[in-house]
């Protein structure tokens, strides 16, 4: 602020400045700032009202953070009733709802799609959620009502308020003096998921789906619980209003978008009922892609003129209907539950359902996650659930319709013994640290002890194993890998590399080629990165990205498996627990003879090198020294215990005096640093971490180096031909590694074109235009400098 300026002038610039970014933000989908700056003109807004209370407004962005609870919502009565929509579920259904259109407009009929007489329509997708009025008055936001009945709604007016995309004033210029404009509130997937964990964290309710979670979190007396909620609005109409407004509805929900009013992205014309029917198409492929929840499509007739004309029946406008999608939820009963063992053991409860039609598919199956879901559902055998099925996830049970409990219900129990090889059960208690102290929570998982001698658990190991993102073995489905285990050829996955022609011969359903085709691709396998081999082993919570960082990083399969669980914590977003299982499984003995068995077995990783510069002097003495967990120790006493020692084996050897000598720790943990390395096993344990970390070349004694770029950065190169030592897949794989871009064609900007036999438009193209080629030898010489 200027001296000049006084506080009501940097208010007023202020707010306006942050309705601009939240215009662009929520309405335009175009921010121009980065968060922090939004966040810095906000923090200035709210001290600024803090200091000057008289000049806060009720439509201050600050004001969105709810007031007072009721103990009962008023009533609103609308003027223009709240509608609902006919609903088209079949292509002739739309069919006869264009007839009757061009009838009510009487236009003359046409051939089957009705081109007899034009009619422009306006499609937009129809969204899970409630309907709301948001009545303005001067451009001011002065009520919010739910729809009610249509004709009386509840007044929701503080609710609304909290909600970031619902202007509190109108942008811009020409909106009429009353403008009731009319949308639906509605939780996003994202935010759904979000507000679920968090409920869950904090022991609430959660929510079966995003609709539910909209209508429980809008309907609240205390509008500081809406304020918490991710709830968003889209526009599709107005109510009331008193001016002018546009001839289309198309144009209308334009110019709300001009007013600062959010409408769909989606929105757009159609000439005609056929091009409706490829927008609801269109729509319909991608709606597991949209970010929010949507059970159809709606139609208006876009003329608001022949809207008019057209009018109402009963409850309804005969100028719009809403296209349905298949539903996704449907009620059905729980026969049985039965438990399954997944790759690491967990053992998990499987809903066996009468069968039922749920989005076009029949579903006989859903998970059930774990027993805190049971517990938390509440769900008891012979209950009446509520599945779902989205997509290509698997069907899910959202609740249970309690009051059509049967008498004989029965309680779901953990088996005692593994079902499959009846080993014991093992429970363990999930334990989550929250910085750095240990809270136990709630939940548990059952886990089957018998790991690979459990054929379940052999199974799941084996088809990840061979997946294509892991050893990629091409021709290994799940059944053949089901056979193999039946008849114990294979009782580990290096077990896969030994199989012989007559072994594989013999399986059902194989042949002389095909048992040769499967044999070639074990063998094409034998030479995978060092991240897809990691990835493959099926560690537990070591994913395809953290197997790539322990790659990159480490370099080799030596160093990784050896890696001390400290060590490895000095790794991005490796954190205690990932550590620990990465730690532990590579000292199981027989995890370590199944990795030797493979490598002697030909196993050979392609790309093993050192230990990556990014992480070599990545760590400080005091950092260390912080992450020992000395007690009372903290970042600033770490701090000023390097300095004064400056090595770890001083401070091992400093005695009493020199440690009492010293400034800027107090005297306890001066206390708990002498007992700590009074004791031989710690002090042998800090001293063995020290030891990998300057082994592993992460050490404190050099300046951290900065990594500008891999040797690849910002080079394209493409692949073409056959590659005989490697498959396209592992040679990207390497490209990316190195920091290059892999293209499928080649062009002006390609950097090098790498050709294997059989190489043909690609190559030709690359010398046309000049551009580098190497053969597959000369491609694998340069990977091996680079790398
Ligand atoms: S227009 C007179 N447009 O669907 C026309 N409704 O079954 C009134 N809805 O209560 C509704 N998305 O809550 C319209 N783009 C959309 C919509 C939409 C969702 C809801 C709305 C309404 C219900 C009608």
């Amino acid at each position: 602020m200027t001296d000049a300026q006084t506080a009501a002038e940097r208010i007023a610039e202020l707010r306006s400045e942050i309705e601009h970014h939240n215009y662009r933000y929520y309405v335009l989908d175009e921010p121009n700032v980065p968060d922090a700056e939004y966040d810095r003109l906000f923090r200035e807004l709210r001290a600024l009202e803090e200091e000057h209370p008289q000049l806060v407004t009720p439509e201050s962005p600050t004001q969105r953070v709810g007031g007072e609870a009721l103990t009962v919502f008023g009533t609103v009565k609308h003027e223009v009733p709240m509608l609902s929509l006919g609903n088209a579920f079949e292509e002739q259904d739309l069919v006869d709802f264009a007839r009757r259109v061009r009838e009510g407009l009487d236009l003359p009929a046409g051939d089957l799609f009705g081109d007899g007489g034009k009619v422009e329509y306006s499609c937009e997708p129809k969204l899970d959620g409630l309907a709301v009025s948001l009545l303005y008055e001067n451009g001011q936001l002065v009520r919010g009502a739910t729809r009610g009945d249509g004709t009386t709604g509840e007044d929701i007016t503080a609710n609304v308020r909290t909600i970031r995309n619902i202007p509190l004033k109108l942008h811009g210029t020409g909106w009429p003096p009353v403008l009731e404009v009319r949308g639906e509130i509605f939780m996003s997937k994202a935010g759904f998921e979000k507000l679920n964990a968090r409920q869950a964290e904090l022991g609430g309710k959660t929510f079966a789906n995003p609709r539910n979670a909209a209508a429980g979190s809008l309907r609240q007396l205390d509008s500081k619980i809406t304020a918490s909620r991710p709830l968003e609005l889209c526009s599709y109409g107005v109510g009331r209003s008193d001016g002018e407004l546009p001839k289309t509805h198309y144009d209308l929900l334009q110019a709300l978008k001009k007013w600062g009013l959010p409408i769909s992205r989606e929105l757009k014309k159609a000439n005609d009922i056929q091009a409706c029917l490829d927008y609801y198409r269109d729509i319909g492929a991608r709606r597991d892609e949209l970010p929010y929840e949507i059970d159809g499509v709606v139609f208006k007739v876009n003329d608001i003129g022949q809207q008019r004309e057209l009018g109402f029946r009963a409850r309804e406008p005969r100028w719009a209907i809403a296209h349905k999608f298949p539903a996704r939820e449907e009620v059905t009963e729980l026969l049985d539950v039965e438990f399954q063992v997944g790759r690491t053991g967990a053992i998990t409860p499987v809903a066996r359902l009468q069968p039922v039609q749920v989005a076009g598919v029949t579903v006989s199956n859903a998970t059930l996650h774990n027993m805190d879901e049971v517990a938390r559902l509440g769900v008891m055998i012979g209950d009446t659930v509520i599945v779902r099925r989205a997509g290509d996830v698997i069907p899910q049970i959202l609740g249970v319709i309690a009051d059509r409990r049967p008498s004989d219900a029965r309680e779901v129990h953990v088996p005692e013994r593994c079902p499959v090889c009846g080993s014991d059960v093992e429970r363990t208690q999930l334990i989550k640290r929250s910085k750095g102290r240990e809270t136990v929570s709630e939940g548990s998982i059952y886990r089957c002890v018998g790991r690979l001698a459990c054929q379940a658990q052999l199974k799941q190991a084996i088809i990840h194993f061979v997946s294509r993102r892991a050893m990629d073995i091409d021709g290994l489905g799940d059944k053949i890998v089901e056979q193999l285990v039946d008849r114990e050829l294979v009782r580990s996955p290096a077990d896969l590399y030994t199989l012989t022609y007559e072994q594989v011969f013999d399986l059902e359903g194989f042949a002389d080629l095909s048992t040769k085709n499967l044999l070639a691709s074990i063998d094409n396998s034998r030479k995978p990165t060092l991240a897809r081999f990691v990835y493959a082993l099926g560690i537990p919570e070591v994913g395809e990205e953290t197997a790539k960082l322990l790659a990159r990083s480490l370099g080799n399969l030596e160093r990784i498996s050896r890696a001390l669980p400290e060590v490895l914590t000095y790794l991005p977003d490796v954190g205690n627990e990932v550590a620990y299982e990465i730690h532990r499984f590579f000292s199981d003995e027989h995890n370590q003879t199944v990795i030797r068995q493979l490598l002697e077995r030909g196993v050979a990783l392609q790309d093993e090198g050192g230990v990556h510069p990014e992480y070599a002097a990545s760590t400080t003495l005091a950092g260390f020294l912080g992450k020992l967990d000395i007690p009372y120790v903290a970042v600033t006493g770490a701090k000023n215990l390097a300095e004064r020692f400056k090595s770890l084996d001083a401070l091992i050897e400093a005695d009493w005096l020199d440690l009492s000598a010293m400034k800027g720790v107090n005297e306890r943990a001066k206390r708990a640093v002498r007992e700590f390395f009074e004791d031989p096993d710690r002090s042998a344990k800090s001293r063995a971490i020290e030891a990998q970390l300057r082994e592993f070349g992460m050490h404190w004694e050099s300046e951290r180096k900065k990594v500008e770029g891999l040797p690849l950065t910002g080079q394209t190169w493409v692949l073409t031909g056959t590659l005989e030592a490697m498959s396209r897949d592992v040679a990207k794989e390497r490209l990316e590694a190195l920091g290059a871009k892999v293209a499928g064609s080649v062009s002006a900007k390609t950097n090098c074109v790498v050709a294997g036999p059989g190489a043909g438009s690609k190559l030709a193209k690359a010398s046309e235009l000049g551009v580098k080629v190497l053969d597959e030898n000369a491609f694998i010489a340069a990977l091996d400098a680079m790398s």
